[in-house]
């Protein structure tokens, strides 16, 4: 133990001691208009002395273009798959069609053209685009396939921010790899000590002082940062993963998982000359989450966890030397941005519960809560099978169950959301806002809010998923369809029809039939934001199933009636009357 506390201050000190060999940060070149040509290919790199390392990227040999858009511009995107296999490209947090999104059913075979077009509807904000390969996504994302996606919107334009890419609008993809011995990059290998910004290496960056905004994302495949900066100087949050909070929040950490992102703005006014560094604070990690000084309890726990200096560890991420502002710099931070309207849980029509935890592929494996395999309600993901059906309009609040050792960043496509609260409480100030991420603590829970409006597809359909990306490949995902052929008021989540509740309104009681349940069920009633009211376990033998529900304790108003049978779920709202 001493030995290796030992080994890692020396790991840290050679951190510090690297501030010497530097390379100028990349600042990966911007395309702007509205038809985007992105041609993915095969390159190599020269990170280290010795091999040069194969890589993936677009336009170019590593990572991909900043791509900046405005809201409402008609874009469309020419992705041409330069490369011997088939992959797909996702435009993360992005409010686009399903087949649009570039989850896995749009495979681009090798040597093919994908062409979506869409109109830009988010806010300003940071998103990102990236290859979602059926079981190929730390592959694609790890060897290179990463950008950023800006959108810029009036608003925004009009709040005196920062906003000239590559001068004070700078983006900052902060990115842990492993490299093997022969310098290759190593996949779903939990050695990523190399720590990558922009795709470099020991990044310096010469900061003009003024008032600068970083775009942080991270796009890493598993760890973690806790952002801070050496100095200890305030920074202040103005977005978050889906675009502009309503007031600049003031921090000296802010911690983001793989996926997440935030914009911070930085006061460097008074600092020209002086030199500090972006830093990750890795000790101040909660355990749990992959980056901090411990994962799992034994036997529990991931391999070789305590082997890599950077779990637990406060390391350097880049190292920046204030210079001479720019000829008309930004000075201020302004004091307020845009409203925030968050989903209110009164209006929610559907609640769901999404357990995440292991799951056995084979009886005889043994599932490590701390190592997976992991699934989503018991389930591996399927090409084949779609999970949930969401009603178009529907305003939701998922909750979820994290049963592991380990903590979960969570995605959806489609929509962006409101967190309601963590493990019972509300989310700390730099969690509120728009959200397409949320990280979900060992043995805790999460809801959040959000309305799926504008899209639908009976055919193809949106994921969510763990964006730990080899757990994700590794089956922690889901399907959803939106659907406004699926009606609220009687909504069946397996595609049948036939369940049938009357009187609804009801003031004594529920009565309950259909032709789709048999064997064993359970019959779960909750208020709308997802208190139990009632729950009963029932078996069915005979083809109609008839049951009713007492209403006499139940106070007025709406109530989810949920009917789970051993591979199907029903759910339908009903309201209490007096
Ligand atoms: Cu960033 Cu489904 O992905
Ligand atoms: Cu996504
Ligand atoms: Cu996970």
């Amino acid at each position: 133990m001493k030995l290796l506390l030992f080994s890692k201050i020396l790991f840290v000190l050679f951190l510090v001691q690297s501030v010497y060999a530097q390379n100028p940060l990349f600042i990966p070149p911007s395309l702007t208009g509205t038809v985007f040509n992105l041609d993915i290919q095969t390159g190599t790199q020269n990170f280290y002395p010795g091999n040069p390392t194969p890589t993936y990227g677009i336009n170019g040999p590593f990572l991909s273009p900043t791509i900046i858009v405005n809201k409402g511009d008609i874009v469309t995107l020419n992705v041409n798959n330069g490369l011997t296999v088939a992959t797909t490209m996702h435009w993360h947090g992005l409010h686009v069609s399903p087949s649009n999104d570039g989850g896995p059913h749009q495979s681009i075979a090798a040597n093919s053209i994908w062409s979506p077009s869409f109109e830009i509807l988010n806010n300003a904000g940071t998103f990102w685009y990236h290859p979602h390969g059926e079981g190929k996504t730390e592959l694609h994302v790890g060897k290179g396939l990463a950008g950023m996606f800006i959108v810029h919107d009036l608003i925004e334009q009009s709040l005196g921010l920062p906003q000239t890419y590559g001068i004070d609008d700078i983006p900052l993809i902060t990115q842990s790899k492993a490299f093997d011995v022969l310098q290759q990059i190593a996949i779903a290998d939990h050695m990523d000590t190399s720590i990558l910004v922009n795709g470099t290496i020991d990044a310096f960056y010469d900061a003009p002082a003024q008032v600068i905004r970083f775009r942080l994302l991270n796009g890493s495949s598993m760890r973690s940062f806790n952002y801070g900066f050496s100095n200890g100087m305030t920074f202040y949050q103005i977005a978050t993963d889906g675009g502009l909070v309503e007031t600049p929040n003031p921090l000296t950490r802010l911690l983001l998982a793989p996926g997440e992102r935030s914009e911070i703005l930085v006061d460097l006014t008074s600092l020209d000359g002086q030199s500090f560094q972006l830093m990750s604070f890795g000790s101040e990690i909660t355990n749990g989450i992959f980056g901090a000084p411990a994962v799992g309890i034994v036997p529990d726990v991931i391999d070789m966890y305590d082997d890599n200096p950077l779990n637990g560890g406060d390391y350097e991420l880049l190292a920046i030397n204030v210079v001479a502002p720019t000829t008309s710099p930004v000075t201020t931070i302004p004091s307020s941005l845009i409203p925030y309207t968050p989903y209110l849980p009164i209006n929610a029509d559907v609640n769901r519960s999404l357990i995440l935890d292991t799951i056995r592929i084979l009886p005889i494996d043994v599932p490590n809560l701390a190592a997976g395999p992991f699934g989503i309600n018991g389930v591996s993901f399927d090409m084949m099978v779609n999970n949930i059906y969401v009603p178009l309009n529907s305003t939701e609040i998922w909750t979820l169950h994290n049963k592991t050792h380990i903590a979960h960043p969570f995605h959806i496509h489609d929509v962006q959301f409101n967190i309601i609260e963590k493990n019972g409480l509300p989310p700390v100030l730099s969690e509120q806002g728009w959200k397409d991420v949320v990280l979900v603590m060992p043995h805790d829970s999460v809801k959040f809010i959000t309305k799926f409006t504008d899209f639908e597809d009976n055919m193809v359909p949106y994921m969510y998923h763990c964006h730990l990306l080899h757990h994700e490949d590794d089956g922690m995902m889901g399907s959803f369809i939106v659907s406004s052929s699926v009606g609220i008021d009687e909504i069946s989540l397996s595609g049948n029809d036939d369940l049938q509740v009357s009187p609804n309104p009801s003031s004594n009681n529920w009565d309950v039939k259909s032709t789709s349940i048999y064997g064993e069920y359970t019959v779960i009633l909750t208020s709308l934001i997802g208190d139990k009211v009632f729950e009963s376990k029932e078996k069915s033998i005979d083809i109609e199933t008839h049951f009713s529900i007492p209403t006499n304790e139940l106070t007025e108003g709406i109530y989810i009636l949920k009917i789970q049978t051993e591979n199907q779920e029903f759910q339908t709202k009903l309201m209490k009357t007096n």
